[in-house]
C-alpha cells in the first residue's frame, strides 16, 4: 500500500503526462496544417508515446491498490510561433516532466516506498532519452537555421529522426 501523498502525487504525474500528450497532438495538428508531415508524424508518435507514460501509472495505482483519477487536461496551445519554438517548448515540458519525476522519487525515499521508487526508474530512462532526443533535434535546427527557406529541411530531419525511433521501437529498442 502506498501513502495518500504519494497516491496524490501520482495523479498530478497523469495529468501532467495526459497534459503533454494533448500538448503534442494539438502540435501535430499545427505542423501538419503548416504542411511540415515529417514534424507532424513526429509529435503524433510522441503524444501515443506520452498517453502510454499515463497508463502505465493507471496499472501500477490498480496494481497497488490505489484509485487513479482520470484528470482534466488543460485546453493546450493551438498555434507556435515556429518550428523552433514549437520544439524548445516541447524541451521545456519535458524537463517539467523530469523535474516531476525526481521528486515522485525523492517522496518514495522520503517514505521507504520501494514499490513506487522502482517503478519510476523506467520514467527516469525514459525522461534521460526524450531530453537528449529534443535538444538533438534543436541543435540541428540552430545549425540548419529556421528561416522559411529551412523549414523543408528540418521536417525532413525529423521525419529522419521519426522513422529511426520507431523503427527502434519496432525491434523492441525502446519501449513506449
Ligand atoms: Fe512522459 Fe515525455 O514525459
Amino acid at each position: 500500500m502506498i501513502s495518500d501523498k504519494m497516491r496524490d502525487s501520482l495523479n498530478r504525474q497523469i495529468e501532467l503526462e495526459g497534459y503533454a500528450s494533448f500538448l503534442y497532438l494539438s502540435m501535430a495538428v499545427w505542423c501538419d496544417d503548416a504542411g511540415l508531415s515529417g514534424c507532424a508524424q513526429f509529435m503524433h508518435r510522441q503524444s501515443a508515446e506520452e498517453r502510454a507514460h499515463m497508463l502505465r501509472i493507471f496499472h501500477y495505482m490498480s496494481e497497488v491498490g490505489v484509485r487513479a483519477i482520470v484528470p482534466a487536461i488543460p485546453k493546450p496551445p493551438e498555434s507556435f510561433d515556429s518550428a523552433r519554438s514549437m520544439f524548445e517548448q516541447v524541451f521545456a515540458h519535458e524537463q517539467k516532466v523530469t523535474k516531476s519525476i525526481h521528486e515522485l522519487i525523492g517522496l518514495a525515499n522520503a517514505e521507504n516506498d520501494f514499490s513506487t521508487n522502482h517503478f519510476l526508474q523506467w520514467y527516469v530512462a525514459e525522461q534521460r532519452e526524450e531530453e537528449a532526443l529534443m535538444r538533438s533535434i534543436l541543435d540541428r535546427i540552430k545549425l540548419i537555421g529556421d528561416g522559411p527557406m529551412q523549414l523543408y529541411y528540418i521536417d525532413k530531419e525529423v521525419e529522419a529522426i521519426n522513422q529511426a525511433e520507431a523503427a527502434a521501437e519496432a525491434a523492441g529498442g525502446a519501449e513506449a
